[in-house]
């Protein structure tokens, strides 16, 4: 390994069927209990986001969380009063959670896997959040890990629109790894606007500079 090259272990945490067993115990500890289930890398995290989002988006601007497993980013959106939410995930278990918990009008939830080349929404979003996922996906065993980050990319480019903002959280990768690669598909995140280190977590906010 030289030193560009990152560390990558393969996890179970890269499976469907991981994340399809994880949102069913959810789904039974929220039937059985109310529990609302794991806010992954904390509430403070979450805290963050909402923060940043309150300050640079307005109230009905289009809003997705890609790989939104129990949706609590968006129902906390939601709380705060934006009304134009878009939560996606590739485990039916996680949406059938999220539609149970939050069944609330101005978020849409759906089952989607964003590496699935045909899929495209019919409108651009000001704003894709990924809070977990990238890392997830990038865990995957067995799978070719630059054939899924051009797809994971391609989904970027094709569903956020110009001057839209990307917001990551990683536990996984540093800054310049998470720069690197963005800056493959022809720098469309060349403005790099705000990134914080908490305790190993990584969270960036990205400007897309694409025209449409
Ligand atoms: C670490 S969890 C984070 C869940 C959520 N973002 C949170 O912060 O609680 C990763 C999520 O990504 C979802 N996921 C992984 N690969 C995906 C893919 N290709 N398409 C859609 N969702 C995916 C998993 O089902 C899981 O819900």
């Amino acid at each position: 390994m030289n030193d560009n090259e990152e560390f990558i272990t393969k996890s179970e945490l890269g499976t469907k069927q991981f994340w399809d067993q994880f949102y069913d115990e959810e789904l039974t500890n929220f039937n059985d209990f109310g529990d609302s289930g794991e806010t992954w890398f904390g509430k403070r995290n979450t805290r963050k986001i909402i923060d940043w989002m309150k300050e640079n988006h307005s109230k009905n601007d289009a809003i997705c969380d890609i790989g939104c497993g129990n949706g609590f980013v968006l129902a906390q959106l939601a709380q705060h009063n934006f009304s134009n939410l878009y939560g996606l995930d590739y485990s039916e278990k996680a949406i059938e959670f999220c539609q149970k918990q939050h069944n609330q009008s101005n978020i849409h939830f759906k089952v989607v896997n964003i590496l699935d080349d045909d899929f495209q929404f019919n409108h651009k979003f000001d704003a894709i959040i990924d809070k977990g996922t990238y890392d997830a996906i990038c865990l995957m065993p067995d799978a070719d890990i630059h054939e899924n980050r051009t797809k994971y990319l391609k989904f970027l480019c094709d569903n956020l629109g110009n001057n839209g903002h990307f917001i990551i959280i990683t536990c996984n990768f540093t800054k310049e790894e998470i720069f690197k690669f963005l800056s493959i598909s022809n720098n469309i995140f060349n403005s790099y606007m705000n990134s914080t280190h908490q305790r190993y977590r990584l969270v960036v906010m990205l400007e897309n500079r694409l025209p449409d």
